[in-house]
């Protein structure tokens, strides 16, 4: 891609996507469309245009989010602003026709070639700067789709690849078929599954991480929104959010409220602060929809979080599973 054009966005610390400079937090798009809340759409766009004036180079959709609604609302943004970001969006989740939530993951050569050119068109867009697998599939081997989204970069429609929620078993095989740049995986303080495998092998295979969900899907900010979600709210589907569950994961947040109350900071920028001190190959991308929120996330880049500070938040586990079903997570692939 283009070298991003505004001296705005030099204004935030840097940090790496494989080899191309981003800024330390990215913008997470999904919330804008989709799962927590009622959307706001100008409050939505005006949080994009903030968040590119403030420095934030890099975006991250899906093609799933609200059913491409989520690049239909960045392609409002992406006319004019193309060359300030870096562009992210994945593909290979199928949504249940029914509720409209993921029902499985889809990885055959052909869809991979038929789900570009619908986020490509979706976006207004002739390239996209990061392509993700957004879930293996476990029926075929991920050779046949990492080589059919290498032919993509050959032929121009995207300049890098990632995976989403890969196993590191399935992260090393893509690899050895097309440089991998991103691994995007759920990873907060609530969520640490990644640490022990699959981070090693990211940067055994110069993957850049890019944690999703690092507010833990709003829990660790103790927002009553998130804590409390309305009906028909993603979040009330997920095993953290039910009964005891529940209870036992708002004692924990009310600890980390109590943390960032000591550091005269926000729970938020607590959370982020703890995700950006596990490496300098880091790239959270937080979710919002609000300018206000935006601008309390950016606030984490400022904090130094204490050793013993970082230690208990480490030593925090949540209860429950992140997914009612954790079916969707890649943990062997296949041969
Ligand atoms: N690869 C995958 O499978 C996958 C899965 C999930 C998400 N993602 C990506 O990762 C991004 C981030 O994850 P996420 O959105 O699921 O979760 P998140 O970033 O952990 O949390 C987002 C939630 O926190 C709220 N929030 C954000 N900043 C806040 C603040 N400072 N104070 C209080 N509340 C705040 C948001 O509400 P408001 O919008 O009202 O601020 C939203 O409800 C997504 O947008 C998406 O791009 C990827």
């Amino acid at each position: 891609m283009s070298t991003p054009t505004t001296n705005r966005s030099t204004a935030l610390p840097q940090r790496h996507l494989a080899d191309l400079p981003v800024s330390a937090l990215g913008l997470g798009c999904m919330g804008m469309s989709y799962a927590y809340g009622t959307p706001d759409h100008d409050e939505s766009i005006a949080t994009l245009h903030e968040a590119i004036d403030r420095g934030i180079t890099m975006l991250d959709t899906a093609d799933i989010y609200g059913d491409g609604h989520n690049e239909a609302l960045l392609a409002e943004v992406l006319a004019t602003r193309r060359d300030e970001v870096v562009l992210a969006t994945k593909f290979g989740i199928v949504l249940d026709p029914d509720g409209g939530y993921p029902s499985g993951a889809k990885g055959s050569a052909d869809y991979v070639r038929s789900s570009v050119d619908g986020s490509l068109s979706r976006l207004g867009v002739d390239v996209i700067d990061l392509y993700y697998l957004h879930r293996v599939d476990t029926t075929i081997p991920i050779e046949e789709t990492i080589g059919a989204m290498a032919e993509l970069v050959t032929a121009g429609k995207v300049r890098r690849l990632g995976i989403s929620e890969p196993s590191a078993q399935s992260l090393r095989r893509a690899a050895a078929v097309h440089p991998i740049a991103a691994v995007q995986s759920e990873w907060s303080i609530f969520s640490r599954d990644i640490e022990n495998e699959v981070v090693p092998v990211a940067r055994e295979v110069g993957a850049t991480v890019v944690p999703y969900s690092p507010l833990g899907r709003g829990m660790l900010t103790g927002s009553s929104e998130a804590l409390t979600p309305a009906d028909g709210d993603f979040r009330t589907t997920l095993p953290r959010w039910q009964g005891d569950n529940l209870a036992a994961n708002r004692a924990l947040v009310a600890r980390i409220v109590a943390i960032a109350g000591e550091v005269d900071a926000t729970p938020a920028q607590v959370a982020l602060a703890w995700l950006l001190a596990r490496g300098a190959d880091v790239v959270p991308i937080p979710g919002t929809k609000r300018r206000r929120h935006l601008a309390d996330n950016l606030g984490a880049l400022d904090l130094q979080l204490p050793t013993a500070v970082l230690d208990e938040l480490s030593s925090m586990s949540a209860v429950g599973d992140r997914y009612p079903d954790m079916g969707w997570v890649d943990r062997d692939g296949v041969e």
